[in-house]
């Protein structure tokens, strides 16, 4: 088809979400968030008590996953996130997961024209042909700050600290893992958020990649 795909990359808390969101807003383009897939999938196993990094039960998670509970907010806590990344390195996992991204990113939902898909692979895994790919990072201090105050925002008793040192290991195992690590797309445009609010990180896509769409 001819919908088109803006695929957005980047490690945890980076602001791809908030870009993401604007572009699709300001472009009239559906939404898919693919790291809620994973938190699905991981704090699936763990309310059914298993072992997040043991295959079987993450294959057999992801496989059955229902995508009403993509909309939880249990899923945003950083247990979920964590066990995201465990079964996120399981290639049965993320085998599972990929036809609903492809498909989203093919058909978008509400007749949409396009897509915008933000995680880690879609620049180079889920939708590599996509014509706009944006690899949107930041410190990881200026990361663990936004993170933190999202959460206590949210209500959650967090120390920032710790959000740090959460982040720093997750990024970690997501861009050492052997299948589809993070790394941006050889064709990909990277943007720093560290100094942007959201106004303007949504003007730096722009005008880095407005010209594609
Ligand atoms: O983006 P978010 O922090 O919600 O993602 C949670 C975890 O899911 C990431 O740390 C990563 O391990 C995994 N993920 C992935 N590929 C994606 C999206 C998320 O491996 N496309």
């Amino acid at each position: 088809t001819g919908a088109i795909t803006v695929a957005i990359d980047g490690p945890a808390a980076a602001g791809k979400g908030t870009l993401a969101r604007s572009l699709a807003d300001a472009l009239g383009l559906a939404y898919l968030d693919t790291g809620r897939l994973y938190r699905a999938t991981g704090y699936s196993v763990l309310q059914a008590g298993g072992d997040p990094s043991d295959p079987a039960a993450a294959e057999q998670a992801a496989r059955s996953l229902d995508t009403r509970v993509l909309a939880d907010p249990a899923l945003r806590s950083e247990a979920a996130g964590d066990a995201a990344s465990r079964v996120a390195a399981i290639p049965a996992v993320r085998d599972a997961l990929l036809a609903f991204q492809r498909q989203f990113a093919r058909t978008p939902p509400d007749g949409a024209w396009g897509a915008v898909l933000d995680g880690r692979d879609i620049g180079s895994v889920v939708c590599p042909s996509a014509p706009v790919k944006l690899f949107v990072t930041a410190s990881a201090e200026t990361r663990a700050q936004r993170r933190f105050l999202e959460l206590r925002d949210a209500g959650q008793d967090v120390i920032e600290s710790r959000i740090l040192q959460d982040m720093k290991a997750r990024d970690a195992r997501d861009s050492s893992r052997g299948i589809a690590p993070l790394v941006p797309a050889a064709d990909a445009v990277v943007l720093d958020t560290s100094d942007l609010d959201r106004t303007e990180a949504l003007a730096a896509a722009f005008a880095l990649a407005g010209d594609r769409l």
